[in-house]
């Protein structure tokens, strides 16, 4: 029956049964209230590393790591800030890039985005964000695509939280945000520090302390920067 579906929906049926079937174990999901922002709950993976497994062993293949199954510290703040400053997402259309869960979009959505997308080239990320924008009781219009290579298209507010964890990622990011910068959109990012973020390209607006609940984190709670690309002379 599985073998028309696309990916996504494939993603979804299999998400739909971990929600309603959940188990006992470690490697069960669970609808949670996020750290630093209670008024948003996730499902996330208790042990995402092992719920992991237990889904490639069902599968029998490798899957996409579950980055959507962990409220990154990244995410955590960017939502903090936009639920703390409304009017920042008030009444325009908001890209969520790399949404994972889909924290950062749906907060902004509580906050009265008019439109709410959110982009991630997983398709069990994609199913995520459809499944916690439900459980959240928004609209949030959610998408598999890579728009890196693209400039953003219709959007007034672009938001990316923990989007510079790795080199590669670092490296396609910050062109494509500062391009999307360039023609007047408003870009927020957050930055836990993974050490990929060049200095001196973007400017710190606030600072949170986040408590982390991602996999294999040694701190209870680490800094994370908001930023936005630096406005260049000229
Ligand atoms: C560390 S997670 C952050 C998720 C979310 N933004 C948050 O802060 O909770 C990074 C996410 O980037 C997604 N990703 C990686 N490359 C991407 C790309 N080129 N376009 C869109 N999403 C991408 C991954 O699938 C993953 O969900």
């Amino acid at each position: 029956m599985l073998a028309g579906m696309d990916a996504v929906t494939r993603a979804a049926a299999a998400l739909r049964r971990e929600i309603h079937t959940p188990g006992t174990g470690l490697d069960r999901l669970r609808l949670v209230p996020t750290p630093l922002v209670p008024e948003v709950r996730l499902h996330v993976a208790e042990d995402a590393i092992l719920w992991w497994a237990r889904m490639e062993a069902a599968a029998g293949h490798r899957l996409p790591a579950p980055y959507w199954a962990s409220a990154w510290a990244g995410g955590q703040a960017l939502a903090r800030y936009l639920l703390d400053r409304p009017r920042v997402a008030a009444g325009r259309r908001v890209l969520d890039l790399a949404s994972g869960s889909g924290l950062v979009a749906i907060a902004a959505a509580l906050a009265g985005a008019a439109r709410v997308r959110a982009c991630d080239i997983d398709p069990y990320a994609v199913a995520a964000v459809d499944a916690n924008a439900r459980a959240n009781r928004v609209a949030v219009d959610s998408t598999e695509a890579d728009l890196l290579d693209t400039d953003g298209g219709d959007v007034d507010l672009l938001l990316a939280g923990d989007v510079f964890y790795d080199r590669p990622m670092a490296d396609r990011v910050l062109p494509f945000l500062e391009r999307v910068a360039g023609r007047g959109v408003d870009v927020l990012v957050g930055d836990p520090g993974r050490g990929h973020l060049p200095e001196g390209r973007l400017e710190t607006l606030a600072v949170y302390q986040v408590p982390s609940t991602e996999p294999a984190d040694e701190e209870p709670v680490r800094p994370v920067r908001i930023l936005r690309p630096s406005r260049r002379p000229g």
